[in-house]
């Protein structure tokens, strides 16, 4: 495959506004930092909580026909053996004999003998693994190793009786799942685009066999649609249809929503049809019946699944990447982070005007009543300007500014960080305001 062509200038220009903004930091920086993995700063930490929120209201508090959980990372061992993933679960990996760099053997040129760095003889592809071992309890042995989950779906198919039972939910229903998952990836890169520790959004949606197809439509849709409306750019998506040579090994169908990265195109998120493969695997490991009936279907049936599946982490750079413009105003280049407002980490960023004439504890007071409700900020130091740029760069969508008018027609100026406008707007109209922007 040839390699896609890399705008690193902006990747280098994210990553560095990321450190100063306190959006994503490298982790265990000093010491050296741990290469593939990565903390969140203050505004990063809100970001991802709202994008989860987002995600989890989206795809269970706003519908009837889904259910939420949230189950351990450690499952029992036999889980990954049974759905595959001791066996298949891994990538092809080769080596330059020359410059010691490795890569995974499908993504360079299909039949090359030489290193795509420094034309270096490769060695034979092997198989690795690509699952995280630990051992529970004291002895490392054999007979004591977990893996760390490499995806969160397994923790739904083995709870789907219990959830079944308990949510007294009928087919088709779903449950959706956020949490951690981790993969010895051979090639991690691209910032948090591809990391070993990273978080899933994902959600598994149970239908009759005959209704597969269907459902696997509507659920493309609805994905799409919710990149839509988190605001992105919608040009820079597209649909991937994998072929027969890129189907995991649990899937009948699958396609990528794929978003246009500064390092070429790339997989968001993967929507995959695994028909009863997970279910019946784990009847027969497991030896329970796992069939699902009810007064509509008079028959017993494994369902097929519908998998909706995300990178939390993955979605979080993409609305960096989307985010970031550059405008020069009076000759000087500034940054604006076009954030939407729903996942915005700062809601809104309160000002006065001036340091005087009761400005400062007017706008406290505003401060104070919006923070019962929103993320907002209060900042009182240098020029309006300054301020006003700061809150671009941290993706604020509107800053409030209390004036002399303020203090005699309890009016303040709301400011839009992509129109620019200004509108005067009194406290309940902007509290008004706001809730629409933000939970609309
Ligand atoms: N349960 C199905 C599954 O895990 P996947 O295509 O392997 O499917 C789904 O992964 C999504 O998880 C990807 O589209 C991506 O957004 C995210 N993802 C996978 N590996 C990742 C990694 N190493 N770092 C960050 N995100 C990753």
């Amino acid at each position: 495959m040839a390699k896609p062509k890399a705008n690193t200038e902006t990747m280098d220009k994210i990553v560095s506004l990321c450190k100063r903004k306190g959006f994503v930091y490298q982790s265990s920086e000093i010491y050296g930092g741990l290469s593939s993995c990565w903390d969140y700063g203050p505004l990063g930490a809100e970001l991802k909580r709202n994008l989860k929120t987002f995600w989890w209201d989206a795809m269970t508090n706003r519908r009837d026909d889904i259910e939420g959980l949230d189950a351990s990372i450690l499952m029992h061992p036999k889980v990954w053996h049974t759905s595959g993933h001791v066996k298949e679960f891994s990538d092809p990996l080769i080596d330059c004999k020359r410059c010691k760099r490795r890569f995974r053997a499908d993504k360079i040129e299909e039949g090359s003998k030489k290193c795509p760095e420094c034309g270096g003889e490769l060695t034979d592809v092997r198989q690795f693994n690509l699952m995280f071992k630990t051992f529970m309890g004291p002895i490392e042995d054999e007979a004591n190793i977990v893996f760390l989950r490499p995806e969160t779906a397994q923790g739904i198919y083995v709870n789907f009786l219990n959830v079944k039972n308990s949510s007294r939910q009928k087919i088709p229903f779903g449950i959706a799942q956020i949490g951690k998952a981790f993969r010895n990836e051979i090639t991690p890169g691209n910032f948090i685009f591809r990391t070993r520790e990273f978080e899933q959004m994902e959600m598994q949606f149970f239908v009759h066999p005959s209704e597969d197809e269907k459902w696997f439509e509507y659920w493309r849709e609805e994905r799409w649609k919710w990149y839509e409306s988190l605001g992105l750019n919608m040009n820079k998506l597209r649909w991937h249809k994998h072929g027969e040579d890129e189907l995991a090994h649990y899937a009948k169908t699958a396609y990528d929503i794929e978003y246009e990265y500064p390092f070429g195109w790339q997989e968001l998120e993967g929507v995959h049809n695994r028909t009863d493969f997970d279910l019946s695997r784990h009847k027969e490991a497991t030896g329970k019946d796992l069939r699902y009936s009810d007064d509509v279907y008079r028959e017993k049936f494994i369902p097929y699944i519908i998998e909706t599946s995300a990178g939390c982490d993955r979605t979080l750079l993409t609305i960096l990447v989307d985010a970031y413009d550059e405008v020069e105003i009076k000759g000087e280049i500034r940054v604006f982070m076009r954030i939407s407002p729903k996942v915005a980490p700062i809601k809104a960023a309160i000002f006065p005007l001036v340091k005087k004439e009761g400005m400062p504890e007017y706008a406290e007071k505003i401060y104070k009543e919006l923070k019962k409700r929103f993320k907002v900020f209060y900042d009182i130091s240098g020029a309006i300007g300054r301020r006003y740029a700061r809150m671009d760069e941290a993706g604020t969508p509107f800053c409030i500014t209390i004036d002399g008018q303020s203090l005699e027609d309890d009016t303040m100026t709301v400011r839009d960080r992509d129109s620019m406008e200004q509108t005067r707007l009194k406290l309940p109209e902007i509290v008004k305001f706001l809730d629409e922007k933000v939970n609309g």
